[in-house]
């Protein structure tokens, strides 16, 4: 099941960063997330567990990917392509016509992911992230991924 998160689930996003994602986001960084009004926030759920989230902010008719994580146990089961569709889904019909993220150079995994659901890189930011690393700038209209669901 996938729902929109409320500020309420800031305890359970929190456990999702733990488990799925590279330590990043503090604390109040994702409270400010959920509640924030341009924030698209949205959580996977499987008989009340928490196994992925993704967080889009967006912006006028363009909206960018802050966070996507699964679980390590859930991954390759649809679970991150059917986040990103619905939230595409619900952003179309907001007026959200393009979709924009940055991903590191070295996530293999998540390159391969985004590139199999058809997103395009578009530049670079040399020596973005900590220790030298490169990010991968890419785009996506939000229209092309609408159909991704569980
Ligand atoms: C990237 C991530 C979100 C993918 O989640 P997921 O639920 O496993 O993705 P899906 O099951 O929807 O994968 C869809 C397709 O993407 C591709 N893909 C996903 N993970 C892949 C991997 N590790 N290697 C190669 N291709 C991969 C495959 O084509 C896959 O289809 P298939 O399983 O039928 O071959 C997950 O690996 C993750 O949480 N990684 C850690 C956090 C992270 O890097 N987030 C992105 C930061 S920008």
């Amino acid at each position: 099941m996938i729902r929109r998160a409320t500020p309420e689930d800031a305890q359970t996003l929190r456990r999702v960063e733990a488990a799925a994602l590279p330590p990043g986001w503090t604390k109040d960084q994702i409270q400010g997330t959920l509640d924030e009004a341009r924030s698209l926030v949205l959580i996977a759920e499987e008989q009340d567990e928490p196994q992925g989230y993704v967080s889009f902010r967006s912006v006028l008719d363009e909206a960018e990917l802050l966070r996507l994580g699964v679980v390590p146990n859930s991954r390759r089961r649809g679970i991150a392509s059917a986040l990103l569709g619905t939230a595409a889904t619900q952003l179309a019909e907001s007026g959200v016509r393009d979709l924009f993220l940055e991903v590191r150079a070295d996530n293999f995994p998540a390159l391969a992911f985004y590139a199999s659901l058809g997103w395009k890189a578009t530049g670079s930011r040399p020596n973005y992230y900590p220790g030298g690393v490169d990010a991968v700038l890419m785009r996506c209209p939000a229209r092309a991924l609408t159909s991704s669901t569980l």
